[in-house]
């Protein structure tokens, strides 16, 4: 039994996880602090979705251990706000429908449930599409639903993968600005997973770089620009520039 205080939200010890008999991940140990915007940052296929997927507790690791606010949980599925990659809203729903699938599935009466997810339209920047399907609405708008979907499910940790990845760059940016205004409302602690350097430079307090497979963490990044500062910041800072320069080395 490991021990590990309380604030931190997750506490990971040696995750492995194999693959028909291939190493996929190779002890992984990170903690993250309550609060913190932590990202996996690492190339395509080093395991990234695979390690939410443990954490969320929709895949057994071979061996390690997982502290959520410091007490070991092995039963975690249903504990965190996921929201995976390509989680796509089902296109037959309303935008108003799909955000308030959590609650309908959590047991909330139907016409409850809705009346609570459209509160929360303006903040996400969709007020007055409560009503559209999703192939209505635009890329970012279509993002944003899917993030108001995995608010709903009123979780202290949340984990986005690649919430940002099918978007093309402006609107990433626009995403990645609104994202920040939006966490002091969500009041969380997020795991945020991306193969986008500047991505995981704007958004987190820690960047835990990851090995192309079998992933491992090889480099831990803390931000040396407050996340009030990042949100006021059109392009990379000085500072910024010098984290990317010391990951890109990293892959040279
Ligand atoms: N259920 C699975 N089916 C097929 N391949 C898997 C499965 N689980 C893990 N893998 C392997 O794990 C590796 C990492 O995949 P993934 O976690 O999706 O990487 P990333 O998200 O970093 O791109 C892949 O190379 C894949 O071969
Ligand atoms: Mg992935």
């Amino acid at each position: 039994m490991n021990f590990y205080p309380k604030n931190y939200a997750i506490a990971l010890q040696k995750i492995s996880f194999h693959w028909k008999s291939q190493l996929i991940l190779d002890r992984i140990s990170f903690q993250v602090p309550s609060g913190n915007i932590v990202s996996l940052l690492g190339p395509s296929g080093c395991g990234k979705s695979t390690l939410l997927h443990i954490i969320a507790g929709l895949l057994q690791p071979d061996s390690g251990d997982i502290c959520i606010h410091g007490e070991e949980q092995t039963n975690r599925t249903g504990s965190m706000g996921y929201m995976q990659q390509n989680d796509l809203l089902f296109p037959w729903k309303t935008i108003v429908e799909n955000a308030a699938l959590p609650l309908v599935i959590n047991g909330i009466p139907k016409k409850k449930a809705l009346q609570k997810a459209s509160r929360c339209f303006p903040d996400f920047g969709l007020e007055g599409y409560e009503h559209y399907l999703p192939n209505e609405l635009s890329g970012g708008m279509r993002q944003r639903a899917a993030l108001l979907r995995t608010y709903m499910m009123d979780k202290k940790i949340i984990l986005l993968d690649e919430p940002f990845g099918a978007l093309d760059s402006l609107t990433r940016k626009k995403m990645q600005i609104w994202l920040l205004d939006m966490y002091e409302m969500l009041n969380s602690t997020i795991i945020l997973v991306t193969h986008d350097i500047e991505e995981a430079i704007y958004l987190s307090d820690t960047i835990l770089v990851m090995s192309a497979l079998p992933g491992k963490i090889i480099h831990v990044v803390e931000s040396t620009t407050p996340r009030n500062k990042r949100k006021k910041e059109t392009y990379l800072n000085n500072e910024m520039l010098a984290m990317k320069k010391e990951i890109v080395t990293l892959f040279m």
